[in-house]
């Protein structure tokens, strides 16, 4: 059996033998704990030559653009690029409400934007002691992803399209030659964890609830749009301090709230509001690929209800999701 000190050196040495002395090596940065630990370790094992992306697709958490730029660029010394790109993801989601046609147009334009990119590195580094061709694109897939896109339960059981892996890069690698690098492949996540710790990673950013590529756009029950992601955002925001201020967040492996876009009338004092339902999901779980529901306490819930109907506008009702993982999965798209 490996051990993890191990396993940080050798992924190192075969990244350099694979990569070789040029290449340049594009990765998508989101901010998550798979993604940093990729990063981290593509940096230590070619540098500068490692360029991180990060795409705002507009459906990322309250700040959570703002607080990747400070820990991979900042503190993690990663050279980082941050292309803002939310009205785009926005007006190409318009009117889309099927899960799966969602989380493939935005794997496909987070494709445009990773090519246009490329192209803009390439020139940037020409006639620098860098210079080379993008070769190589790393992805932050572990072994669950790999294991859950094999649809090894039969023969329609891709159960869902996950964006890292698979569509991604096979349109990458047709178009540009670019190659595949996984360094977390072979691992759970709490073995990323661990490793994430060895690199000197922060806690928090290590302990923190995975997060998926297409963000709050997959947690929103209907079409996307600027306000329904705004209203997730905020829900999310305060179910995630509340957690945090009543010490169960590290319990608990994810939570977030997301929205059902069709509406419910309440009653906000002699008002009669048409709002939306905001859907509270909490879940334990070692590896994701399956969860059992977080048994909070009923008064906790129902103070994380009203603090959501008198803060975010525009929601009349929450409810908590009671639904083990199978049948149900833990995002609601
Ligand atoms: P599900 O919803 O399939 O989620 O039970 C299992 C774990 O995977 C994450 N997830 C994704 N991550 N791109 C990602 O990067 C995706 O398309 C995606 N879909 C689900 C989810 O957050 C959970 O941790």
């Amino acid at each position: 059996k490996w051990k993890m000190g191990d396993f940080v050196q050798l992924e190192i040495a075969r990244i350099r033998e694979l990569v070789g002395e040029r290449a340049l090596v594009l990765g998508a940065c989101s901010g998550g704990v798979d993604s940093t630990v990729g990063a981290k370790i593509m940096r230590e094992a070619i540098g500068d030559r490692f360029k991180a992306i990060l795409i705002d697709n507009g459906c990322m958490r309250l700040n959570e653009c703002e607080e990747v730029k400070e820990t991979i660029g900042e503190h993690l010394g990663i050279n980082l690029t941050v292309v803002d790109a939310g009205d785009l993801f926005m007006s190409r989601l318009a009117g889309v409400s099927d899960p799966e046609k969602k989380r493939k147009i935005i794997g496909s334009t987070f494709i445009d934007l990773f090519e246009q990119e490329a192209i803009r590195i390439e020139k940037e580094a020409e006639n620098t002691p860098n210079s080379g061709k993008v070769e190589w694109f790393l992805q932050g897939t572990l072994y669950p992803d790999v294991i859950e896109s094999l649809s090894f339960r039969g023969p329609s059981a891709t159960i869902k399209t996950h964006h890292n892996v698979g569509g991604l890069p096979e349109r990458m690698m047709k178009g540009q030659g670019l190659r595949l690098i996984e360094p977390l492949r072979l691992l759970f996540k709490d073995e990323v964890r661990a490793i994430g710790r060895q690199l000197g990673i922060h806690e928090s950013l290590v302990n923190r609830h995975p997060f998926p590529g297409p963000g709050i756009a997959i947690r929103i029950l209907g079409d996307v749009t600027k306000e329904r992601v705004e209203i997730a955002r905020q829900a999310d925001h305060i179910f995630i301090s509340m957690i945090r201020e009543a010490g169960l967040y590290d319990q608990i492996s994810q939570a977030f709230a997301g929205l059902d876009t069709n509406r419910s009338v309440g009653v906000f004092g002699d008002q009669r509001v048409w709002g939306y339902i905001v859907i509270l999901r909490a879940v334990r779980s070692k590896d994701f690929m399956s969860a059992e529901v977080f048994n909070f306490d009923n008064s906790f819930l129902m103070n994380v209800a009203r603090t959501i109907c008198n803060q975010v506008e525009g929601v009349s009702r929450v409810v908590y999701d009671f639904t083990s993982k199978p049948p149900g999965t833990i995002e609601l798209e």
